[in-house]
């Protein structure tokens, strides 16, 4: 690289870092714009927060049965089996995994839903279950979902890549029960359906009563949290200090400064115009964003230009991804060997160090804004709860990216430090694995026990 274009690269890659950083200020505004659009969505108006109630609230923690539970995430569903031991404990002792097809993401609903009952099929015979019998499922389904019943809802719109058509408006567990009959499948009776955030603030509640949110920073992002009725405006005629989960559907929020990479993503995606701060914070995307950058430094000659056919294996959308990112921003080694390896895997050679270097800087940049934006939300919402930050909040989280990211958990956490000095410590961000498919086991749990209330 001449001189002049190394310089014309180091301002191109600062005026990318000033687009992309999260100043304090900047998560204050974000903070009380979030405010502001919680309020509307509580009170039923126009807001990029959906703010759904879910129906229900925290559990007792003295819940007691057996389980099986259905997760439907986002590229993956899974089928569990467990039990509650009554004492706070939720011990899963059966788990399959299956990967969902794009062709049935974006088929019909019917071999979607389809393909979820083969998956339960297979699940029953792996595990030898006694089909004579009749099971309670519990159904954690990761979209937007307005809760009709505990055990029913309709689909609002698809997110994350889905388009299965005919569900939209739908009641999902009907979908699901339709499917199950078309496969012969008896012993299944689906008791709740939650989404996947209310299914990790309920899981971790039911071991800990200091949790009162439930977060998911994976393929897709989101969050819940306990509100009082009387704040919610469809709800207010019930009993006023009783407490509710919400679903905020947060990855719809839109407040938010896009560059000119994320207007690309967001045109691009099976939902334009939607979903932005999950455009920027989520696992489905910021891989995407940092493959954009990465494309126009190398058509600027700002990387790679020691091999011609660099540009090759990253033309496709969706080809560099946010695990890739991990990989490179994880590589402490002094040469950057392990992004040099990963860059060979893809047919790329003879890269220099700067290459590696700025590769490592882009995704800095997009995981640093991404864990920012994250903490903003996150932050607007326990001050929503506690102005003051009085009590403690344990805080659920899962979801790979922070499960996997290297330093998100502890980016976000030093944003609270920034933004309440001692009063963080009041913040405890917990990584829920697997929260979301316990704790729609534990509302079973509580529809049944609430039901046989009912018969006595
Ligand atoms: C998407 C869905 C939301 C879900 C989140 C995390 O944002 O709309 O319902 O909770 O992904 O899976």
């Amino acid at each position: 690289m001449t001189q002049s274009s190394s310089v014309n690269c180091e301002k191109f890659l600062s005026d990318l870092e000033k687009a992309f950083s999260i100043s304090l200020n900047h998560i204050k505004v974000m903070i009380s714009q979030f405010h502001k659009e919680m309020k509307k969505g509580l009170s039923g108006h126009e807001s990029s927060l959906k703010m759904i109630p879910s129906l229900m609230d925290r559990p007792k923690g003295d819940e007691k049965g057996e389980f099986f539970a259905l997760d439907l995430g986002g590229t993956n569903f899974r089928v569990l089996a467990g039990k509650l031991d009554g004492k706070r404990k939720a011990i899963v002792s059966a788990v399959s995994k299956f990967a969902i097809p794009k062709k049935d993401m974006q088929g019909t609903g019917v071999q979607l839903f389809d393909f979820i009952a083969d998956g339960i099929d297979a699940f029953l015979t792996e595990n030898s279950i006694d089909r004579s019998k009749v099971y309670d499922l519990a159904f954690t389904f990761s979209f937007p979902v307005e809760q009709t019943s505990l055990a029913a809802g309709k689909l609002i719109v698809w997110t994350k890549g889905f388009t299965a058509k005919g569900v939209q408006g739908q009641d999902v567990v009907e979908l699901l029960n339709q499917a199950l009959e078309r496969k012969l499948i008896r012993c299944i009776n689906v008791t709740a359906l939650a989404n996947d955030t209310v299914g990790t603030l309920v899981a971790r509640s039911y071991a800990d009563p200091t949790c009162d949110m439930g977060v998911i920073m994976g393929t897709g992002t989101n969050a819940c949290y306990r509100e009082k009725l009387s704040n919610i405006q469809e709800l207010q005629s019930l009993n006023p200090k009783e407490h509710m989960i919400v679903n905020m559907e947060w990855g719809n929020f839109d407040k938010v400064r896009l560059t000119r990479y994320d207007r690309q993503v967001d045109e691009a995606s099976v939902n334009p115009g939607a979903m932005y701060l999950e455009k920027m914070v989520s696992g489905m995307y910021l891989g995407e964003i940092t493959r954009l950058i990465l494309m126009d430094l190398m058509k600027r000659d700002f990387i790679f230009i020691r091999n011609p056919d660099s540009a090759e294996p990253f033309q496709k959308k969706d080809s560099f991804k946010t695990g890739d990112m991990s990989l490179i921003e994880g590589d402490e080694t002094e040469n950057l060997h392990e992004i040099e390896r990963f860059l060979e895997n893809h047919g790329i050679s003879n890269v220099s160090l700067y290459d590696k270097t700025v590769l490592k800087r882009l995704c800095e940049m997009v995981s640093t804004r991404a864990a920012g934006l994250g903490a903003g939300a996150i932050s607007a919402v326990v001050s929503w709860m506690d102005p003051e930050l009085k009590d403690r909040h344990t805080v659920a989280v899962d979801g790979s990216l922070f499960e996997k990211y290297p330093g998100f958990g502890l980016k976000i956490e030093n944003t609270f430090k920034k933004l309440y000095g001692e009063k963080a410590e009041n913040i405890t961000l917990v990584h829920s694995k697997d929260g979301s498919g316990k704790g729609a086991a534990i509302m079973a749990a509580v529809a049944a026990s609430a039901a046989e209330m009912q018969k006595s």
